[in-house]
Order: structure tokens, then C-alpha cells, then sequence
């Protein structure tokens, strides 16, 4: 049987026949490497076209497979690119410390993406095979999407297929959005804490964002009015529903004023509703986009958080003239989300696999969120959280003075990945805080990942001065 470490094993002996023969000397042919390695065909051409694409051998067809050079790296002075590239307009904003907590090893409380446990792998594999048989599937798209992707988001919020236009995930569809809508030079106001990904696109983008803090109902509207009125803000960007990092819902009775408020500054909202399939209750809150007729809510949504981060798909739902700017804007950036992708997720979403999937997650994630507030309180009952109702963060507040990333840095050297909270804000903050997700953790493994975190934050609480005694 061909399995990945098999071929591993004969790349290992491969290499090994490649590093002690001479450039050019041949390679016993494929039939006795098979019998010296006692494997397949299969597993040595496999294992031989690794090395070739690595450059290590070169095969010549009807010759047979010889030794090549080894390429030497030539160590160049890059020094002027420094000169030559002045300030970076690149503000990552803590998303790439974001994606590299992800792939630590130890426990996970750093991932925003659901485990291997959790993935809908299985249902992913079948449904890409699927999407790969059909005779179209390498075809160019339609920009906006193919339209029965299209339609199928715009029935998860009662908006129309000519609303939707597929992205490559919500982090697509947030850059093309803000970049669309706004030049360089203007203010954005963001409901806090907040995306660091979101951040990072308005930065990069030269716009300002402006913090609006919320509670746990979500973005409070008197402070909205007064940003508002402070600025010259004509778009706020806000998650409505269990946000990152807190969890939070924007509060029934605070939805209209915020549409008002909106509504009155001639302001755009980006309601970013990336995770409206893993609330904890049978229904989740309606989208902002609902209770809107003006065209001022932009809807986002992405299939990464409930399938799979390599699912790279997401819609932007928007009405008028503000869609065709973010239409022509995904065209600029890459013409259109591939085919096989599209067509995977279709397969996926319009099937019975869907409704099995979102079930399953959200009860795995109602439970690990109850585990990790239940271990967070008997650990760590000097920090405060609100329990999240949805989604897969909950945003613990550290106590007074004692220092977010030294928290995360000695969590991590003990082998707990979480992220500093202040990534996810904007300015000065009264505390510091710990963005913990439960979506890459197993469950049981909840409690002993907090006792750590517990002994990390206690380290550095007895080194800060005035907080231990
Ligand atoms: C609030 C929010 N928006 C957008 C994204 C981007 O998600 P994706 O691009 O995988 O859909 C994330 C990812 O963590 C997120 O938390």
C-alpha cells in the first residue's frame, strides 16, 4: 500500500544514494530499487519525483534517473533592498503572530480554527471529489461567483443571489471591502475588542481606525454618536454576532440605534458575521442585514470557521452602487475564487453533510466553552470573563497592571498557546487580556491547558511589582 511514510522512507534511502554518488553517476533502475527497498512501484516513482522536484536528482526519459548537482546557495547581500523598500506599508497588526501561535505545538488555546477532531475533513474529501469530476471544474468563473454558491448565501440572510459576491474567506472580503469603499487617509470605526485580521486590513490600506468600545451587549451607541461626531467617519465595522474576541451579541434593543446612528452620519456598516454557524443556542441572531433598507449594511460571510480555514470561502453581501465597487475591486485583486473551491463548498453546503456538520460543531464548542469557563474559574478567579454565547473565543481580563504578552510568553514556554489581548484592541487600555479560543483544543485536554495558564499568569503576577503581596 502507498502511505505517506513509506515514501518518506525511500526518499530518506534516495537522498542518501544521491548524497554519496557522483554528479551524473545513474540510479539502479525503479524495478531494483523496489526489490532493495522492498516496496511498490508507486512508492519509488513517488519517492523519486520528490527528489527531482527538490532538484537532488533528474530523470532522462528512456536513460533512466542520474545525480545531479547540488545547488549552492549563494549568500547575496540584499542589504540595499532596505534602501530601496523605505517604510512598509504592511501592518499585520498581530495576525501573523496569530497564524504562527496556530501552528505551535502543546495545548492549544491560540487557534481561531476548529481542530483536526472537529474539521469536516471527511465531508470536505468527498465533497472535493465530486467537485473535481465535473467538466467545468478548471473553467474560468464568474467573477462574482458561480450562481449557485451565490444563491445559497444570499438564503442564509433573505437577501438576493445578485447581492452576493464569493470571496476567498471573510479575510478576502474585509480587505476588498474597506479598500472599495474607503482611500487612504480616512477614519474607520471599529466596534472593540476587535479582528486583529480587520486591523490589519485598514492599516495596510492607510485608513485609521478608531476604536468604539463595547460591553457585553455588544458596541455601546452613545459612544458610536459621539465618534461620529468626532470624525469624519463614514463607515463603522462591527460583529454583531459572537465576536472575536469576547463572544458578545449585539443586545436586541441596541440594533435599531445603531442602524439610526449609522443611518444619520451617511455611514456603510461591514456587519462581519464570520461566525454565524457556531452559536451555542438552535437559532442564531438574524444578521444587521435584515432589519436594513437603506443599503447601508454589508454583510460578511465565510465557511472557514464551521468546515475548514482551508476552505477558502466567503461571500460579501451588499445592495447598489457600493457592490459594483467591491466587485470591480475583487477583480483587481484576483479575478475570482477558484472553481474547485466553489464547487467543493456547493457540494458541501447543499447537501445533508451541512446541517450534520453545524450540529456537531456547535455542540462541541457549547461544551468546551463551558469547560474552559468552569476551569478559568476555579484557576484563575482573580480574572474576569464574560461567558461567550457563541463562536470560539472568550476574552479573559487579567488583573490590574500584570502584563498580557509576558502572560502568553510564559504560557507558551510551558506549552499553552494563547494570545495577548491587545492585539485585539485599539489604544490605551485600562487592562491587560488574554484572547483564549477553544476551538483547536480538545475538550478534555481543557483543564490541564488552563492549570498551566494558571502557573504562567502566577509567574509573572509575583514578578510584577505591587500585584503579588
Ligand atoms: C472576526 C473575524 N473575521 C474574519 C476572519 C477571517 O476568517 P476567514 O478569512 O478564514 O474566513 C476571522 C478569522 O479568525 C475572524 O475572527
Amino acid at each position: 500500500m502507498v502511505n505517506d511514510s513509506s515514501i518518506d522512507r525511500v526518499v530518506v534511502e534516495l537522498r542518501r544514494l544521491a548524497d554519496s554518488g557522483a554528479v551524473g553517476e545513474k540510479l539502479p533502475s525503479t524495478r531494483a530499487l523496489q526489490q532493495r527497498l522492498g516496496v511498490g512501484p508507486v512508492t519509488v516513482q513517488r519517492a523519486l519525483g520528490r527528489l527531482v522536484a527538490e532538484g537532488r536528482l533528474v530523470t532522462r526519459p528512456g536513460a533512466g534517473t542520474f545525480v545531479s548537482a547540488r545547488r549552492t546557495v549563494q549568500a547575496s547581500d540584499t542589504d540595499w533592498q532596505q534602501v530601496a523598500l523605505g517604510p512598509s506599508p504592511v501592518q499585520t497588526s498581530g495576525l501573523d503572530v496569530l497564524f504562527q501561535l496556530m501552528g505551535t505545538p502543546g495545548f492549544q488555546l491560540g487557534a481561531g480554527y476548529l481542530d483536526p477532531g472537529l474539521r469536516a475533513d471527511t465531508r470536505l474529501a468527498a465533497a472535493a471529489s465530486r467537485a473535481a469530476r465535473r467538466p467545468d471544474a478548471w473553467a474560468s468563473s464568474p467573477t462574482a461567483g458561480i450562481p449557485e454558491l451565490r444563491s445559497w448565501f444570499s438564503r442564509q440572510i433573505g437577501a438576493e443571489p445578485e447581492n452576493v459576491l464569493i470571496t476567498p474567506g471573510s479575510q478576502g472580503a474585509l480587505s476588498a471591502t474597506f479598500r472599495a469603499i474607503l482611500p487612504a487617509g480616512h477614519p474607520v470605526l471599529f466596534a472593540t475588542p476587535t479582528y486583529p485580521g480587520a486591523l490589519a486590513v485598514a492599516r495596510s490600506a492607510g485608513l485609521i481606525p478608531i476604536p468604539v468600545p463595547g460591553d457585553q451587549d455588544g458596541i455601546r451607541p452613545e459612544l458610536l454618536r459621539d465618534a461620529f461626531a468626532r470624525t469624519s467617519a463614514r463607515l463603522l465595522v462591527i460583529q454583531p454576532t459572537y465576536a472575536n474576541p469576547d463572544g458578545s451579541v449585539l443586545a436586541a434593543q441596541r440594533r435599531g440605534e445603531v442602524l439610526d446612528i449609522c443611518r444619520r452620519a451617511g455611514a456603510f456598516i461591514v456587519e462581519d458575521d464570520f461566525a454565524r454557524w457556531l452559536g451555542f443556542a438552535a437559532v442564531p441572531p438574524p444578521p444587521l442585514w435584515q432589519d436594513d433598507d437603506h443599503g447601508q449594511v454589508i454583510t460578511i460571510l465565510s465557511l472557514t470557521k464551521v468546515l475548514a480555514p482551508s476552505l477558502r470561502v466567503g461571500a460579501v453581501i451588499a445592495r447598489g452602487p457600493v457592490m459594483s465597487r467591491i466587485a470591480a475591486m475583487r477583480i483587481v485583486d484576483d479575478s475570482f475564487v477558484a472553481r474547485p473551491v466553489q464547487h467543493t463548498a456547493i457540494e458541501l453546503v447543499s447537501g445533508p453533510a451541512w446541517s450534520a456538520q453545524v450540529r456537531t460543531v456547535g455542540s462541541a464548542l457549547r461544551e468546551r466553552a463551558a469547560t474552559l469557563g468552569a476551569a478559568l474559574a476555579r484557576e484563575l478567579p482573580e480574572c474576569s470573563f464574560t461567558p461567550p454565547r457563541g463562536g470560539v473565543n472568550l476574552f479573559l481580563r487579567l488583573p490590574q497592571g500584570v502584563d498580557d504578552i509576558a502572560v502568553a510568553t510564559s504560557a507558551g514556554r510551558l506549552g499553552v498557546a494563547v494570545a495577548p489581548g491587545r492585539f485585539f484592541t485599539i489604544g490605551e487600555q485600562e487592562a491587560g487580556h488574554l484572547r483564549l479560543s477553544y476551538a483547536g483544543i480538545r475538550n478534555e485536554d481543557i483543564p490541564t491547558a488552563v492549570g498551566l495558564l494558571a502557573q504562567a499568569l502566577h509567574a509573572v503576577a509575583g514578578r510584577t511589582p505591587g500585584f503579588a503581596n
